[in-house]
């Protein structure tokens, strides 16, 4: 029988997303180079902060702030209460928010209730169903109903698949997405989960359907020390600063003709300006959120998301920007790093 401590016994979909959560509060990354990125200070501005917009559109919907919640739980008991109380925040603040994976519902049919949970407690925002692109079109439909979602997103996650024996990197993704793309009626996001994406990638993507592309850069919570950890071997541990940062991703970003979302280990306001200055559209929090959630608990998480939306406006003002689009007009110069990857790779 089922106990309130195990009420989903036998799945291997609860221990991995428990450890997961457990490992995201460790491995909490070097840094996305976002503090590589500086804006020219200007001592006389015109705009007032109580003259912002901060207001921007994306996957179809006006929203009145850039920041949004991005993909972490649900999958098991603890995830239930995390998606609970992140839908809570999310309900409160007006943000858009994606739940975990849904594969484990998909598979584990008990499971559902612990992703349900987000849209009882918002049942008027904007949420996101989450899925990898191994799934098939039915299993997408699935996903989107399960939560009555708004947008779904699809993970690319090789270098997960990659350190874990379970794992698998299937080269028919593209023609997964492409066809999950033709098919479902609500906006889709591809997303990485913490290690960026290249120009190469970007430019895939409008030709397999996909114009809204959340880059999940490194720096933030890092998959390939989680995925290590997780074994004692720890076969894989010289992959751990695998991938591109958020700064890079958003770099290699400029040319691509939809919708840029910038996420990967963002932790104060300054660093959703500076990706909303190099051309996101929205910005996710996941690690650095979930970590506030379960050291400081809820409350303490939607006072410090509170304390973010209150002070960007403050940081447009003082980078002289009513608006988002007169933000991405604002002088700025890298530390020689960033600049010396832009120049390698003919980004800039
Ligand atoms: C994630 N992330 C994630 N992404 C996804 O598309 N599906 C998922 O199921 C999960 N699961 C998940 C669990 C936990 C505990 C964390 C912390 C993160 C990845 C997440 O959405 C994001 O892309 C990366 O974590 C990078 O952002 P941060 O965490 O550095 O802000």
């Amino acid at each position: 029988m089922p106990t309130n401590k195990h009420p989903y016994p036998n799945n291997p979909y609860s221990r991995r997303k428990d450890e997961h959560m457990a490992l995201a509060t460790r491995f909490t990354g070097t840094g996305n180079q976002l503090n590589q990125i500086h804006f020219v200070h200007q001592s006389l501005p015109t705009v007032a902060a109580d003259q912002v917009d901060l207001s921007t559109s994306f996957l179809g919907q006006h929203f009145p702030t850039p920041l949004y919640i991005n993909a972490m739980t649900g999958g098991s008991a603890r995830a239930k209460v995390v998606n609970g109380q992140l839908a809570t925040i999310a309900a409160r603040l007006h943000l858009p928010m994606a739940v975990g994976s849904l594969s484990a519902a998909l598979k584990v049919p008990a499971l559902a209730e612990t992703f349900t949970i987000a849209r009882e407690n918002n049942p008027d925002g904007f949420l996101m169903a989450n899925i990898g692109a191994d799934k098939t079109v039915a299993d997408a439909e699935q996903a989107i109903a399960l939560i009555g979602a708004d947008a779904l997103q699809i993970h690319l996650n090789t270098v997960q698949e990659t350190i874990m024996p379970e794992g698998q990197v299937v080269p028919n993704w593209r023609a997964h997405i492409q066809a999950i793309a033709a098919a479902v009626s609500v906006p889709i996001v591809v997303k990485e989960v913490g290690f960026g994406m290249s120009r190469d990638t970007l430019t895939a993507l409008p030709r397999i359907g996909i114009t809204t592309a959340d880059i999940s850069g490194r720096g933030g919570t890092n998959f390939a020390e989680i995925e290590n950890a997780r074994r004692p071997g720890r076969d894989f541990a010289y992959l751990a600063d695998w991938g591109l940062t958020t700064a890079q991703s958003l770099l290699e970003s400029q040319d691509f003709p939809g919708t840029v979302l910038a996420s990967g280990g963002i932790s104060d306001p300054l660093q959703v300006l500076t990706a909303l200055r190099l051309g996101a559209s929205g910005v996710g929090v996941a690690g650095w959120l979930l970590r506030t959630l379960l050291d400081q608990g809820p409350e303490a998480a939607e006072e410090q998301l509170r304390t973010w939306l209150a002070q960007l406006p403050q940081l447009m003002a003082l980078v002289n920007a009513a608006n988002l689009s007169a933000l991405k007009k604002q002088p700025i110069w890298y530390d020689e790093p960033l600049l010396s990857y832009a120049q390698q790779r003919r980004l800039s």
